[in-house]
């Protein structure tokens, strides 16, 4: 039983992701929708210690093939406990990455094979796909410099090359599953970047209403 609404948000770090997500989640709120927001990796007790090995600059030596199982790992849990819970309940989700990172990051990014990093995750969500994603696309350099002075990160600490690719791996999603991906520009300003979310969004909310 799904009755809610499953919304990602994904792009290179420095996006501008976070902003966003709270704009949509307070929108959402003053509509009376109930709403939830999570993140990956984490979201949960086993997922944010999976989180911290996958973000600790320690393990610069770990595999994407590794990385790929964490991730997934930790999304399953994020999926079992908080998610399609959620979902089965009428809310609004509203996630701040999900798959698509894994196919980007991963696949693009990592050199993994797309079907393989695909299959795991179609296990991992065990069904429960984004009824829409919003990819802020920015270049990779662009979101280096907004993070600013904040050391980086096990994946920020990845060569530009690295960064170029997932960017590429997210573009190539797009055209890959037209009917659920909007890509939209992450150098435009907040105000009017949300207003383009809002836009495409709004007529989704339908579906909580029936
Ligand atoms: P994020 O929480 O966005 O980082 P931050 O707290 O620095 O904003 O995500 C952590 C990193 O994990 C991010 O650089 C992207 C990477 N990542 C993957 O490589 N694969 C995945 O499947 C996910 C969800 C994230």
């Amino acid at each position: 039983m799904r009755n809610g609404l499953f919304v990602t948000l994904e792009g290179l770090d420095g996006a501008g992701k976070s902003t966003q997500i709270r704009r949509l989640a307070e929108q959402a709120q003053i509509l009376g929708i109930e709403t939830i927001t999570t993140r990956e990796p984490g979201g949960t007790e086993t997922g944010d210690a999976i989180r911290a090995i996958l973000l600790d600059p320690r393990f610069r030596t770990m595999t994407a093939l590794a990385e790929a199982f964490l991730y997934a790992a930790s999304r399953t849990q994020l999926v079992h406990e908080v998610i399609a819970p959620a979902l089965a309940g009428g809310k609004l989700v509203i996630c701040d990455r999900f798959l698509d990172s894994s196919l980007a990051y991963q696949a693009a990014g990592g050199g993994l094979d797309f079907d393989f990093v695909l299959a795991i995750n179609r296990r991992a969500v065990r069904g429960c796909m984004p009824d829409r994603t919003y990819i802020l696309d920015l270049q990779p350099e662009m979101g280096q410099v907004r993070k600013g002075e904040t050391p980086a990160d096990r994946v920020e600490q990845k060569p530009l090359a690295y960064h170029r690719r997932v960017r590429d791996g997210f573009l190539q999603l797009a055209q890959l599953y037209p009917a659920r991906i909007r890509v939209l520009d992450a150098t435009l300003p907040p105000d009017e970047l949300f207003a383009r979310i809002w836009e495409d969004f709004a007529p989704l909310l339908k579906k909580l209403r029936k």
